[in-house]
């Protein structure tokens, strides 16, 4: 039976609270600063130490992102790709993986969060063999009305809603999850809402009732950004670039991380740098190679 973590990133959606900018491109390929918003979600799966992940698409942005990601080999992973037709919510990601997903347990992140900080390897850190329920991530924010909330006692969720118009709580769900292999049972289970959609918030819930959902409240040091609107897209970048420049490193840089996890060879990052973009970039993969080599 494998074992291993797979993950799914879900990619699809209109992306309509981007319009126009996304009626010719999908959301998720636009730039967060100096690299494509899919590359941060990317690389917190692969942070996970998962390797094994199903890219899920619109049907018309599919070509594009075979051609962006490829078949993950440059990374050391493995991406392949499924087409998710209408946005029937979140939850549909696990319809449409079950082959995918198999007898694993499952990461599921969506396509436009992005995750930030130095502890957050601690949170990733699951062991695939012993997984058992959820494990989902709460996160502070202002407006929880805008997102799914849950409400925590104790350190245990006691309540989840979705997009309430008032929240019992500040403490929102963020778009990572991980579950065991029930999930896949689980989405057959649940039935599509008011808006018509799967929604991920039924799924938590009903791991919640069974008494196996475990909350972990991302700390202080963590940031998470979901790039789902014009302003939250622009925060995004205008966060990313304040951290890359000023620590001097690379927020969402899949060559570092692979290298870093022994996933690639030095001969393989090597052609990286051969073919390294004339920009910042370009310069930073260069800079890290130099740094090994001293
Ligand atoms: C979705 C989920 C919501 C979650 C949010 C995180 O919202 O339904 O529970 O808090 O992602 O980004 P949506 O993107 O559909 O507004």
């Amino acid at each position: 039976m494998s074992r291993n973590m797979k993950g799914i990133i879900l990619s699809g959606g209109a992306g309509t609270r981007l319009h126009p900018s996304t009626i010719s491109i999908s959301k998720q390929l636009l730039p967060v600063f100096d690299k494509p918003l899919i590359y941060y979600p990317l690389c917190t799966l692969m942070s996970a130490n998962i390797r094994e992940i199903l890219c899920i698409t619109t049907p018309e942005s599919q070509d594009n992102f075979k051609k962006l990601l490829g078949d993950g080999s440059k990374w050391g992973i493995d991406i392949t790709f499924e087409i998710q037709k209408n946005p029937n919510g979140i939850a549909e990601a696990f319809k449409i993986g079950k082959n995918f997903v198999g007898n694993s347990p499952v990461g599921l992140i969506l396509g436009d969060n992005i995750f930030y900080g130095s502890n957050l390897e601690e949170y990733l850190t699951i062991d695939p063999i012993n997984f058992k329920g959820a494990e989902i991530f709460a996160y502070q924010v202002p407006d929880p009305q805008r997102y799914g909330v849950v409400e925590i006692l104790d350190n245990k969720a006691v309540s989840i809603e979705e997009k309430p118009s008032k929240p019992k709580s500040s403490y929102v769900i963020t778009g990572l999850y991980f579950y065991d292999n029930q999930v896949l049972d689980i989405v057959n289970q649940i039935k599509p809402s008011a808006r018509n959609e799967l929604e991920i918030s039924d799924v938590n819930r009903v791991y919640l009732e069974k008494n196996m959902l475990n909350v972990k409240k991302l700390s202080q040091g963590t940031v998470w950004l979901d790039a789902g609107t014009t302003t939250s897209l622009l925060q995004a970048s205008q966060f990313v670039q304040t951290i890359q420049e000023r620590q001097q490193i690379q927020i969402g840089c899949p060559e570092e991380l692979s290298w870093n996890k022994g996933w690639i060879s030095d001969n393989a990052f090597y052609k990286f740098i051969e073919y390294a973009p004339k920009n910042n970039y370009g310069d930073y993969l260069k800079k890290i190679w130099k740094e090994k080599l001293i």
